[in-house]
């Protein structure tokens, strides 16, 4: 059932919450009152709300020590705090920047020069942050800045060699990610068919990928669509094949009542699903079951292949499963999704809330976030009740990246796509957005817009400080839409201003909200 605004109030209005005090209460009326003048922006900058301010942390192709750059298209972001004023910060970068990157517009030749820079700028950075005056900065060539990228050599964490091979050649596609409780990263490979194709099961035929990069590097679609788990203080990694392959958006920990780890996933593809993976141990994401949602019944279905006569004979053995999660959901039943995006858990009440971004397919334009509420509060149920939890099409359109915020508030962005944004009927949207949500209290439910994005550009890798007063964003390719490598016509010159190139940065917002 779909809540408006005025039931979702009384629905709420019977939660009482010690989060919500009144000087965040009085904060949120400020807000509230501004974001009403302030939304729906079409400007080439990042605008804030009254109240906030925010500066640039690091932007692609700046230097993070003597021998490495900050990457493309940065993403998720994840700190890991070192002491009150010194954090590791993890940054995902999804795809190459064709535009300031390879300097590639349609219509030019691809070389091997251009794959080669594209490489080096996508999977991740580790960057050490020192804060000074409240403001979180880069520590040049401190031993923890790295990079991870197409290039690094990973293990896979598998039962059996994946087309003859225990080690991946890369990571790229990292979207979302999570963190697990023994404070490592996990980073999620997304549109990994955007760089080697894909490979049909029954046929074996090799699907071409648009970037080409099976030209120069050999390497088999099936050694990507992984959650890779990072340790932050060395950057080594591994990919966990156990929590499945697919397009995966997020891996969102949290534990269960007897201490296993539960991490949530969405496929973000239309009309695909929703997984829950739950750990054999309670330190380790190596060994464990994976399972699929029919969200219609509330039933998590198990993918074991020796629990599921199905999927035993269809496939040869439980790798073979995990390399084909959607064929193997399909067949079992799952219920197809409107592109689940990012997944956070409520801090104090443990719902899982999924971003369902839209599925234009099926004339969902402007998504939902969905609530799931598993059964007992258990993390390791086997049944669990869904119901939308905001609808999009009036405040907001497209929910993509969440965050509960310490006070147990949510913070949601938005990403309507390059080619949709301001025309119907995402028009009266205007740019992509940063949103808050009271979740208790007097004002719970009431949808603020907080920020607004450049031209053509989302936000996303919302996370906090770890003292909660700082929000890192990331603003995620302004000007995308450019179609001309003149500067000048490029349809967007933030961060810079002018006529500078557009550039993917990581940013950081204090002010109301965070601080009371
Ligand atoms: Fe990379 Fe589904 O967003
Ligand atoms: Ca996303
Ligand atoms: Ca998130
Ligand atoms: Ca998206």
């Amino acid at each position: 059932m779909a809540f408006n605004r005025r039931e979702f109030v009384k629905f709420m209005g019977g939660a009482t919450s010690a989060l919500a005090t009144l000087n965040l209460v009085s904060c949120q009326e400020e807000v509230l009152n501004e974001s009403a003048k302030f939304s729906f922006s079409s400007k080439d900058d990042f605008l804030l709300a009254p109240g906030f301010e925010y500066d640039l942390i690091l932007s692609f192709k700046d230097k993070i020590s003597d021998k490495d750059r900050f990457g493309a298209n940065n993403d998720y972001t994840c700190p890991i705090k070192i002491s009150d004023d010194e954090l590791i910060l993890w940054v995902n970068h999804e795809y190459p920047d064709l535009l300031v990157g390879s300097r590639w517009v349609k219509g030019m030749k691809r070389t091997k020069e251009m794959i080669e820079s594209e490489r080096y700028s996508v999977g991740g950075s580790l960057v050490h942050l020192k804060k000074r005056d409240q403001r979180w900065e880069l520590v040049y060539n401190s031993k923890y800045n790295r990079r991870l990228n197409a290039d690094t050599m990973i293990p896979l964490v598998s039962d059996r060699p994946i087309r003859g091979k225990k080690v991946a050649q890369g990571t790229f596609a990292n979207c979302a990610g999570g963190i697990t409780p023994w404070n490592t990263i996990l980073t999620c490979e997304e549109n990994y068919d955007l760089f080697y194709g894909e490979r049909i099961r029954q046929t074996d035929e090799r699907i071409p990928s648009r970037l080409g990069w099976e030209k120069t590097h050999d390497n088999p679609p099936e050694h990507y669509g992984w959650v890779v788990e990072v340790n932050p203080k060395t950057g080594e990694a591994k990919k966990l094949t156990g929590i499945g392959r697919f397009a995966h958006e997020c891996a969102t920990c949290v534990l269960t009542k007897d201490n296993r780890v539960a991490v949530y996933s969405g496929d973000d593809r239309n009309n695909q699903f929703l997984y829950k993976f739950l750990s054999e141990k309670s330190d380790s994401l190596e060994k464990g079951e994976l399972f699929v949602a029919d969200v219609v019944k509330g039933k998590w279905i198990s993918l074991d292949i020796n629990k599921q006569p199905l999927l035993k004979k269809t496939f040869k053995d439980q790798t073979e499963v995990l390399i084909n999660c959607r064929e193997a959901g399909k067949l079992l039943g799952a219920t197809p999704l409107d592109r689940p995006e990012d997944i956070e858990i409520h801090p104090e009440s443990g719902d899982v809330y999924v971003a369902l971004t839209n599925n234009k397919e099926r004339g969902n334009y402007h998504g939902s976030i969905l609530r799931l509420k598993e059964t007992n509060g258990d993390h390791s149920s086997m049944s669990f009740k869904a119901s939308d939890f905001l609808v999009g099409g009036e405040e907001f359109s497209c929910p993509d990246n969440l965050a509960f915020d310490r006070f147990g508030n949510l913070w949601f962005a938005t990403d309507m796509s390059g080619g949709s944004m301001h025309k119907e009927p995402y028009k009266k949207f205007k740019n992509n957005g940063l949103f808050y949500v009271p979740m208790a209290g007097p004002n719970a439910g009431k949808i603020m817009q907080v920020a607004s994005a450049p031209t053509d550009a989302e936000l996303t890798g919302i996370s906090f400080s770890p003292d909660g007063k700082t929000l890192f964003l990331s603003v995620q390719h302004p000007g995308e839409k450019s179609k001309s490598l003149e500067r000048e016509k490029m349809t967007s010159h933030w961060p810079k201003g002018g006529s500078e190139e557009p550039l993917s940065s990581i940013i950081q917002i204090r002010g109301k909200l965070l601080e009371s």
